[in-house]
């Protein structure tokens, strides 16, 4: 279907390009319909949120240059390792947090095989230390932490309030929005708050809806105000987006129109998805960059990396993403629209480093998980996004969630390293980024 007139008149690549949009785009769009269903725009937040008045956090001047350095030495590359078999397994589960959503709650759905609880990444030249909510709570002390972004933003934020809860359960303080997308915590025991905002775009935009176009509208030179105008009050950021843009889409820059994505119908130019999304990576960083840079509170932003998913078969049918075991090493290579997405967060990452180096409180880092995720092909809800999916034998259609992550799950490792690179930043210097 991809291949017809618009292509003809396109170089090669750009047609190959353009089928591969438009192939990636079709399956999720049926696909992600049913998890990321429209709702209308929330009131502005901070109308409700109560506010805290800013905290000043004291940089560096603790560390000395030896702690830096034995900092630096143990900076490790997480993302090239293997899984390897775990017998202690998760931290919590399906009833021990009270904040897994339904759907990614696989164990009390009846997922029957539980072998994939069991697996612990280990990075090739260090450890990845197992989760200490202990050390996590110390960490974030009087701080507030926000999770920004799609669904995957809130699978890893679910993952992170389930093993934070194991010794300190938090209390829900605010909640707004259909389907929980936005919520705050607080962990009295160490004066910490942890929010989830919804924003599948980090910049502003419209979701695509029912009642209105079918298509999203993203605004790439502004960022979305609706987590933005809290800025100031947030002292670390886990920004986390993607398979949103992969629907149809209408891109806008300034009043003009940049052209779309998959739009029949509409007179605008195809551009696919890629450049796109690196703008609006872009446009948050650098807009969080020239509002708290020179700020006198600190801040520190992750951006998570793209979260491949595994589909093998349609979306609809059994068996759409039947593995029970991960990929060993070198057996799935990161390659194609996973690699793409990745590539462009970690340079946008580093692009935005190098323009807050003059910025001493800023820091940024990319949480690079896109290979380590890619091979848990075991680690989705599959079928289990409903409750007991075969309980009147195997029908001919089945939904399939192979996007998210069951809770507990691998995902839970990606809050393992961010829990590194939060001690590894502990342990430097705040003085030249
Ligand atoms: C889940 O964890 C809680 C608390 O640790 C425990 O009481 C409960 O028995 C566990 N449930 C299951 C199904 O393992
Ligand atoms: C957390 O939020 C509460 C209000 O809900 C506020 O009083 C408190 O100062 C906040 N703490 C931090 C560390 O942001
Ligand atoms: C589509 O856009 C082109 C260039 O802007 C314009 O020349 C053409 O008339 C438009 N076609 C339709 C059907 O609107």
């Amino acid at each position: 279907m991809g291949t017809t007139s618009p292509l003809k008149q396109q170089p090669h690549s750009f047609t190959k390009k353009l089928i591969a949009w438009t192939l990636y785009a079709l399956l999720p769009i049926a696909l992600l319909r049913l998890y990321f269903y429209p709702i209308p725009l929330p009131q502005s937040l901070t109308d409700q949120l109560p506010h805290n008045d800013p905290i000043i956090i004291t940089t560096s001047s603790s560390s000395s240059p030896q702690e830096e350095e034995r900092a630096d030495e143990i900076a490790c590359d997480y993302t090239n390792g293997k899984w390897v078999h775990d017998k202690l397994g998760p931290l919590y589960n399906g009833t021990s947090c009270g904040t897994i959503k339904d759907g990614q709650n696989c164990i009390i759905h009846g997922r029957p095989d539980l072998g994939y609880m069991n697996w612990r990444w280990k990075p090739k030249q260090c450890q990845l230390p197992r989760f200490d909510p202990n050390s996590f709570l110390q960490l974030l002390q009087n701080k507030h932490l926000a999770f920004v972004g799609d669904s995957m933003a809130r699978n890893q934020l679910e993952s992170l309030l389930c093993m934070l809860a194991s010794v300190s359960p938090p209390d829900l303080v605010y909640q707004d929005g259909g389907d929980n997308k936005f919520r705050r915590w607080n962990f009295a025991s160490h004066n910490i708050n942890v929010s989830i905002y919804w924003s599948p775009f980090l910049v502003k935009g419209l979701e695509k809806s029912n009642n209105g176009p079918n298509y999203n509208k993203l605004y790439l030179d502004s960022v979305d105000e609706r987590w933005a105008m809290d800025m100031n009050h947030i002292d670390m950021f886990v920004l986390s987006i993607g398979h949103w843009f992969l629907h149809p889409a209408v891109y806008f820059e300034g009043d003009s129109v940049l052209g779309c994505h998959y739009c029949p119908g509409l007179n605008h130019t195809e551009i696919g998805f890629f450049d796109v999304f690196r703008k609006a990576i872009k446009t948050t960083l650098k807009t969080i960059i020239e509002r708290r840079g020179a700020n006198a509170n600190a801040i520190d932003v992750i951006v998570t990396t793209f979260s491949p998913s595994h589909f093998e078969g349609d979306w609809d049918k059994a068996g759409a993403c039947p593995k029970t075991k991960p990929f060993k090493e070198g057996e799935k290579p990161l390659e194609g629209m996973d690699a793409d997405m990745r590539k462009i967060e970690v340079e946008e990452v580093e692009a935005a480093k190098a323009n807050a180096k003059q910025f001493a409180g800023l820091r940024l880092e990319a949480l690079d998980v896109t290979k380590l995720s890619l091979m848990r092909p075991d680690g989705h809800p599959g079928p289990y996004m409903n409750p007991f999916p075969y309980a009147n034998g195997v029908t001919d259609r089945v939904q399939n969630d192979c996007v998210h992550w069951c809770l507990p799950g691998p995902i839970d490792t990606w809050n393992e390293i961010l829990l590194e690179v939060m001690k590894r930043w502990k342990g430097q210097s705040r003085k030249g980024g």
